[in-house]
């Protein structure tokens, strides 16, 4: 460490110091609008999972089963007569994620607790509409195939 005696400090006069402020408060806003104008200039993007996805083989599903896929807020649902359908797991009241009650035999909204059945009707509010139901197909690896671009009716089943 090398030694510094009294007399080789120089002392700060107001001058230097006031220059050093001035020059640290510039280059703190600089780069503050740097990265401001960063922000400003990149996409404001909200990445989403793609809306067709694979929900598992048809065996996954046992007959009667209601199966929360958690990523893409969806229940597949297999009906005991073996036919399946999708079903949203978004309440249509304010977006809550609903769950599937099965000792009540119902899909429960943990927000404000609408209910829906199982078909994502609905059985009591808050929630304006019956809980959407999507596309659902079958590719030729017997994987189930679900698009929640394509919005269906109570009507439409998948036959496997
Ligand atoms: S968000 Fe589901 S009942 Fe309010």
């Amino acid at each position: 460490m090398a030694d510094t005696k009294k007399e080789d400090l120089k002392p700060i006069t107001r001058r230097y110091f006031l220059e050093a402020i001035g020059g640290g408060a510039i280059g703190i806003a600089g780069t503050g609008s740097i990265v401001l104008t960063a922000q400003f200039l990149s996409p404001n993007v909200l990445r989403e999972p793609p809306s067709k996805f694979k929900a598992g083989s048809v065996e996954d599903f046992p007959a009667g089963s209601v199966t929360l896929n958690k990523e893409q807020k969806v229940f597949i649902i297999r009906h005991n007569e073996g036919y399946f359908y999708t079903v949203s797991a978004v309440c249509t009241h304010l977006g809550c994620i609903a769950n599937w009650k099965s000792e009540e035999g119902l899909i429960a909204c943990p927000c404000h607790g609408s209910k829906f059945d199982r078909e994502g009707r609905l059985i009591e509010g808050p929630a304006p509409r019956p809980l959407q139901r999507f596309s659902m197909t079958m590719d030729d690896q017997g994987q189930l195939i679900v698009d929640k671009g394509v919005v269906v009716g109570e009507e439409v089943f998948l036959k496997v």
